[in-house]
């Protein structure tokens, strides 16, 4: 899994795709000056960031170092302090009610034992912190993706519901439980801008991203004209958008 984000450019991706998402965020977690708040699958910092510009104390966490060492780098270029931690949302190595937020922005949708995510973001609450993610949603360009992609992903990844499950309130809620009270849903549009149709988007896609372009690999060549027929339905015409699920939770006392 590790090696799967670290291939191709990820952070290139995020940049150009989806480089405003992690302000919408932070912005709906009414992150403040002061509070410890914890990014899981932080990438390049996309959610840390900005969180950190607000003078919280923040730990940017992933599985993939290689995106650390860039959010590091991002931090300390823009003269901002962030602390970074490998750490699988799985089996999350902080302590129980550790952070003020735990926040994810795409991140630990992608990890593959949901319910473990969801008990992990609990645990590493204080009483009465908060929980905010923002999650694509089964709908939307996003969701197709994800839809096409399934026939051709191994077994132990369609054994797992799929990451845009995130998106759905009743599964959302179903994965809390009683951890959390207070949950909110608040649905979102967001544009893929400047790409002229699904070609390019496509061309994009397969130059840098790490999960696509190791699933390329994986099929080999001769079913690459077959997967890639099926992402360009599932893009479909400009304008590309994707819907997200903002998800707000507190930690009962
Ligand atoms: C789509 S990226 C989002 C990164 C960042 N939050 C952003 O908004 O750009 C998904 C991230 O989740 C990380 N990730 C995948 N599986 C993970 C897991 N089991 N635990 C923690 N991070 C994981 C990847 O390394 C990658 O950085």
């Amino acid at each position: 899994m590790t090696r799967v984000w670290a291939t191709g450019d990820y952070p290139a991706f995020a940049d150009r795709l989806i480089g405003g998402l992690g302000e919408i965020l932070v912005e709906h977690a009414g992150i403040r000056a002061g509070e410890r708040v914890l990014d899981v699958g932080a990438g390049a910092g996309n959610a840390s960031l900005p969180a950190a510009a607000r003078g919280a104390d923040v730990t940017a966490s992933d599985i993939t170092p290689e995106l650390l060492a860039e959010a590091a780098r991002r931090a300390a270029a823009a003269g901002l302090e962030l602390r970074v931690q490998e750490a699988d949302a799985q089996a999350l190595p902080f302590g129980d009610a550790s952070f003020d937020v735990a926040m994810s922005c795409v991140g630990a949708i992608f990890a593959p034992t949901q319910a473990d995510v969801a008990s992990e973001l609990a645990r590493v609450l204080r009483p009465g912190g908060r929980l905010a993610m923002l999650n694509w949603r089964p709908t939307g360009r996003w969701g197709r993706f994800g839809e096409a992609l399934r026939p051709f992903q191994p077994p132990h990844v369609t054994g797992s519901d799929p990451p845009e499950a995130w998106g759905d309130e009743a599964h959302v809620r179903g994965l809390f439980g009683d951890r959390l009270r207070d949950l909110r849903f608040t649905p979102g549009v967001w544009r893929f801008e400047g790409f002229a149709d699904a070609h390019e988007l496509l061309a994009f896609f397969r130059a840098v991203n790490g999960p696509l372009i190791t699933l390329y690999e994986r099929i080999g060549e001769d079913r690459a004209p077959e997967l890639d027929a099926a992402l360009l339905n599932a893009f479909g015409d400009p304008p590309f958008d994707s819907d997200y699920m903002l998800v707000a939770g507190v930690r009962p006392p």
